[in-house]
């Protein structure tokens, strides 16, 4: 009984993700893949930045992110003339006058469980440090004050990737990187839509989803993630970034195992597959040139259900054009055999996909597969005279 109501928590638990990234997206257009980003640096305890063209409701995402959360949020407008304690709050001056450098922080970043920093990169130096051992340590320390901070998750965002080396280390400790696109042109009707509802208030208020006890709990599930069946296919990309010209930190590469084990945790599975290791695109790229051949990459080597249905379908068309091929040839022909033999071994194929993805809708789509090609050997059959 007891370890039935537990396994129910897990399941519960593990529901909750998925929903988390639907609730996100949904009064936006084309924004599944960013709210999924989002929700993979919650589920790792990471920090995410989206960077992006003005416009394309990056800050909408995280302000959303924070309410269908049930944490202490901060957030924040970073400018170049951005004063620590506009982010850490004022020093306190009756300590000042015995002589203590104390910081009153409440309801600033020290007291933040969320946080989100518009224009992040618009850091100055006086803030830059502070916010360094923030986000890896979760430790204010500035010179006046040090407190161990409750941070779990800085999502940023910006227009630009930044080329100061100055800022090279912050941007190191985003471990998650999207870039925001504007939406496709064939959605602009949705985007009115769906713009028209925001503007006019329409989208009632979200009620939350999970606070800090339940991500905490996910948490834990993802470092429980057995990862060794994808370790060695994660360092054979590896070195093929590098060879490519993509640098990960060390930092990055160790750190990326989080996100490819949250990956598998939003998809219910306390083991991680080949097909996890997408989450590389958000964490290999220092910008969209990098993207670029990071998704060629990844496309290339990773076997992922898109992969196994995309064979499939060659397959299906192929076997259709074949079925035409056939009515134009006579009865007893030996072009038949030849054709016949083909089809069995695309039907062997189909059934090895099938096995190989261990994927549901793969499955179902080689089944379909499968009928097709059967007919069709029948038919052929018929036409030898077996
Ligand atoms: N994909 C979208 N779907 C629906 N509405 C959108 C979408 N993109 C933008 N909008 C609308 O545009 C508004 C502005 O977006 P937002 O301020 O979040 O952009 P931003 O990316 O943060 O821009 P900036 O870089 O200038 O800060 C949103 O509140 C929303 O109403
Ligand atoms: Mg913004």
């Amino acid at each position: 009984m007891v370890y039935k109501v537990l396994v129910d928590e897990k399941q519960g638990l593990l529901e909750l993700p998925q929903k988390f990234v639907a609730e996100l997206a949904y009064p936006f257009v084309g924004r599944e893949e960013e709210a999924k980003v989002i929700t993979l640096a919650l589920l790792a305890r990471e920090h995410v930045v989206l960077v992006g063209e003005p416009g394309t409701a990056k800050s909408a995402l995280a302000r959303r992110a924070a309410e269908l959360l049930n944490v202490r949020f901060f957030k924040y407008l970073l400018t170049r003339y951005t004063e620590p304690a506009e982010l850490f709050g004022p020093l306190d001056i009756k300590g000042l006058k015995e002589g203590v450098y104390k910081r009153i922080t409440r309801g600033k970043l020290p007291e933040a469980e969320i946080a989100f920093l518009d224009e992040i990169f618009n850091a100055n130096s006086a803030i830059l440090n502070a916010l360094l051992s923030i986000l890896q340590e979760r430790v204010l320390y500035d010179g006046y004050t040090e407190i161990r901070v409750p941070l779990w998750t800085m999502i940023g965002a910006s227009n630009r990737v930044p080329d100061e080396p100055e800022l090279e280390a912050l941007y190191d400790r985003m471990l998650l990187r999207h870039f925001t696109k504007p939406v496709e042109e064939n959605k602009w009707g949705d985007l009115l839509d769906a713009s028209w509802r925001i503007e006019s208030g329409r989208i009632p208020p979200p009620t939350p989803i999970m606070g800090m006890e339940e991500l905490k709990k996910l948490h834990k599930m993802v470092l429980e993630v057995n990862y060794q069946l994808v370790k060695s296919k994660l360092l054979k990309l590896y070195a093929i970034f590098e060879e490519k010209g993509i640098h990960l930190t060390d930092r990055r590469k160790g750190k990326a195992l989080k996100v490819i084990a949250a990956h598998a945790v939003l998809n219910g599975r306390l083991k991680a597959v080949e097909e996890d290791l997408v989450v590389l695109k958000y964490i290999a790229p220092r910008d969209e040139e990098d993207l670029d051949k990071v998704t060629a990459i990844i496309a290339e080597e990773l076997k992922t259900p898109a992969k196994y249905l995309r064979e499939l379908a060659d397959i299906e068309a192929n076997t259709r054009e074949l079925s035409r091929i056939i009515e134009g040839i006579p009865d007893y022909d030996p072009r038949l055999v030849e054709i016949h033999r083909n089809l069995r071994i695309a039907r062997e194929r189909v059934l090895e996909l099938a096995r190989e993805s261990g994927n549901e809708s793969v499955e179902a789509k080689a089944q379909e597969v499968i009928y097709i090609i059967d007919t069709l050997l029948e038919r052929i059959s018929k036409k030898l005279g077996f």
